[in-house]
């Protein structure tokens, strides 16, 4: 069964068509990398799946049922923009409102339980407004996840963290998934993303432009040697004619040959025609590589 199935998903803000007949497949158990430009319909998209805003048509389920269903309505834990507690209240107080509003039952042992999943344990009795930036994103994961939701939907939720934070994070959402848990979650840090992600969705002007799965990408992303040598220009045309591709990187000023071993691309280039390779590593298309290439397609 999917998560999450959207059908010609629509929302019109005044004149403005912010998501615009998407459709989307989130398979259970998923860690589905969201992925598209500023105002493209991400957090949109996100709030329509969580009933926080009504679509202007268009149909979405969630595990089978129409998304408003109360019982599947349960199933969600969201982090859309900040979590909402009060800065004054120490975090077990703000989460025991939250446990509260939820209407749970053993609230003491579930926030002790979504503090332990964030790995805040010690972290109960701080004031919410002295908590860094990492501890609040984490505090917003365990109220999403009070009432152990089936779904996870998660708007850019490593936004500024530092690599610890990131990493912790990281070792998280894993965490959460291997429980069972199917996660989305949008974000512009897609060196990140790639390091979790089992499926992505690349939106565009609130349409979807590709979905894929990790495997997929990885597929469709060659693996590449990249070199310096003494003389680049005529390098690049030898390895041209005789590797049909030879592209010269700007960023890094190197040339790079695609689906080929270094070791033949170093001897080929010094046994024929006597020029010495000084640099020379394999290294595979990213998934924001692949991304920025698939945004310049689509403008041309
Ligand atoms: N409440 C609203 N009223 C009017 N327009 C809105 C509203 N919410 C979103 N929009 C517009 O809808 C479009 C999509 O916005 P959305 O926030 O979904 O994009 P996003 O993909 O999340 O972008 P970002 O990466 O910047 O977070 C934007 O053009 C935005 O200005
Ligand atoms: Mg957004």
């Amino acid at each position: 069964m999917n998560a999450i199935e959207i059908r010609n998903l629509t929302k019109t803000f005044r004149e403005k068509r912010a998501v615009d007949g998407l459709n989307m497949t989130v398979p259970q158990g998923a860690i589905y990398g969201f992925i598209g430009e500023n105002g493209s319909g991400k957090s949109t998209t996100e709030k329509l799946i969580c009933g926080l805003i009504q679509p202007s048509g268009g149909e979405i389920k969630l595990f089978g049922k129409d998304h408003r269903d109360q019982g599947v309505r349960s199933q969600i834990g969201v982090l859309i923009e900040a979590p909402g507690c009060f800065p004054n209240y120490t975090v077990w107080n703000n989460m025991k409102l939250q446990a509260a509003n939820l209407g749970l039952k053993n609230e003491d042992e579930e926030i002790r339980r979504v503090l332990h999943l964030v790995r805040m344990d010690g972290a109960a009795s701080n004031k919410f407004k002295n908590c860094s930036l990492g501890m609040k994103q984490r505090i917003g994961i365990a109220f999403a996840l009070l009432g152990n939701p089936a779904l996870l939907v998660l708007d850019e939720p490593i936004n500024g963290l530092d690599a610890d934070g990131m990493r912790i994070m990281r070792e998280i959402l894993l965490g959460l998934s291997r429980r069972g848990t199917t996660v989305l979650i949008s974000s512009h840090i897609l060196g990140e993303l790639e390091k979790i992600a089992t499926h992505y969705g690349i939106i565009r002007n609130g349409k979807m432009l590709r979905e894929m799965t990790a495997a997929e990408l990885n597929a469709d992303c060659p693996t590449y040697v990249a070199l310096k040598t003494d003389d680049m220009e005529k390098a690049q045309a030898i390895l041209q004619r005789a590797f049909g591709r030879a592209d010269m990187d700007k960023q890094t000023g190197e040339i790079r040959v695609y689906n080929v071993y270094a070791e033949d691309v170093a001897k080929y280039l010094f046994g024929n025609f006597g020029i010495a390779v000084s640099e020379i590593r394999t290294a595979k298309i990213s998934l924001e590589e692949y991304y920025i290439d698939l945004m310049q397609e689509g403008r041309k």
